[in-house]
């Protein structure tokens, strides 16, 4: 009788957030000993994934769920909106991370501003604007993929496939 009303109050303390523990301390090239899944055997990984983890994870966050460095858009942008970055190492997010210049040497700044993929074409649109909310990952996948070297969302191999997800009156 005891145990049941314990496990009655146990059920109804408020959900607990999303373990974090096994984050603490683990360095980059122990990632892959749980997560290999997300790699393992795909044709296309993203070229940071290949390199560490930690570029955008931070295993210390006190924010699950993803323990992301920083908010979506800004995270991809730390890459794809900068200009030309010279030397032989370079730090993103406040110095946070070091990486090789060479790592980053192939990038084009995107050209956000003007539109992405087409001109004009919104890269952020925020919840609740009566339109469907968008951001990097509404088109992109942020590790790898089998079909699509531009790291489509899965489902949206073909262009045609991903913008009927959100025109579908076209
Ligand atoms: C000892 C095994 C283990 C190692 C090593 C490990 N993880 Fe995890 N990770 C887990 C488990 C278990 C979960 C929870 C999975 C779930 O809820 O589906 C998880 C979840 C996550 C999540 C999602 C968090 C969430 O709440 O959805 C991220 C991001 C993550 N891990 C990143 C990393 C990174 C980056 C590293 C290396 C620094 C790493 N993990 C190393 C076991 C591990
Ligand atoms: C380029 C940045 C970037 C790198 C590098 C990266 N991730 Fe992620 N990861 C993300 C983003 C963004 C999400 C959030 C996905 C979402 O919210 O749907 C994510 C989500 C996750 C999750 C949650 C489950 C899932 O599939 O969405 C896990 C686990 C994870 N990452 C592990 C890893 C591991 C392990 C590595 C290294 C092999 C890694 N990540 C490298 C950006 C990255
Ligand atoms: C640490 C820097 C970095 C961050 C952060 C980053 N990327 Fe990348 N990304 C790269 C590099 C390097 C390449 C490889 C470019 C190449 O080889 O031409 C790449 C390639 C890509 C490609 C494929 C382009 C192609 O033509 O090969 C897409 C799509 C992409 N990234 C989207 C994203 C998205 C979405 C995010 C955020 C979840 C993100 N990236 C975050 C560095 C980064
Ligand atoms: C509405 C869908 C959509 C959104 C949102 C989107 N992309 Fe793309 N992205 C695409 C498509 C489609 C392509 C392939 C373009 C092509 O083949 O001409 C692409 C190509 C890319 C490429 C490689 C080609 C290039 O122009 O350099 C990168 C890098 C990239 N996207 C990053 C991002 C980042 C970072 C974000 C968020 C700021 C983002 N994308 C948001 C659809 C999208
Ligand atoms: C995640 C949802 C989403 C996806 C996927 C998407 N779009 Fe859009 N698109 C929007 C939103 C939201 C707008 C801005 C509001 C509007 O005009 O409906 C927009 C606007 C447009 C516009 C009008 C831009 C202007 O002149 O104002 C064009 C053209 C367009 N999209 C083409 C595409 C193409 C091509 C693709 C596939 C590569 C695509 N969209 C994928 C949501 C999406």
């Amino acid at each position: 009788m005891k145990l049941l009303i314990l496990a009655i109050f146990v059920s109804r303390l408020p959900a607990a957030p999303p373990e974090a523990p096994a984050h603490r301390g683990f360095d980059a090239a122990s990632c892959a000993k749980c997560h290999s899944e997300l790699t393992q055997g795909k044709k296309y990984v993203h070229e940071p994934v290949r390199h560490s983890c930690t570029i955008c994870h931070d295993p210390q966050a006190s924010e699950p769920p993803t323990l992301l460095r920083a908010p979506l858009n800004d995270l991809c942008l730390e890459c794809h909106g900068a200009g030309e970055r010279q030397g032989a190492t370079v730090a993103l997010f406040n110095g946070r991370v070091k990486v090789p210049g060479t790592l980053l040497h192939a990038l084009r700044p995107l050209p956000v501003r003007a539109g992405h993929p087409v001109p004009y074409h919104p890269v952020f649109v925020p919840a609740g604007m009566g339109l469907p909310e968008i951001n990097c990952l509404s088109c992109h996948t942020p590790h790898a993929s089998d079909g699509s070297p531009q790291l489509l969302v899965s489902g949206a191999e073909g262009r045609k496939g991903l913008c009927v997800k959100c025109h579908s009156h076209e």
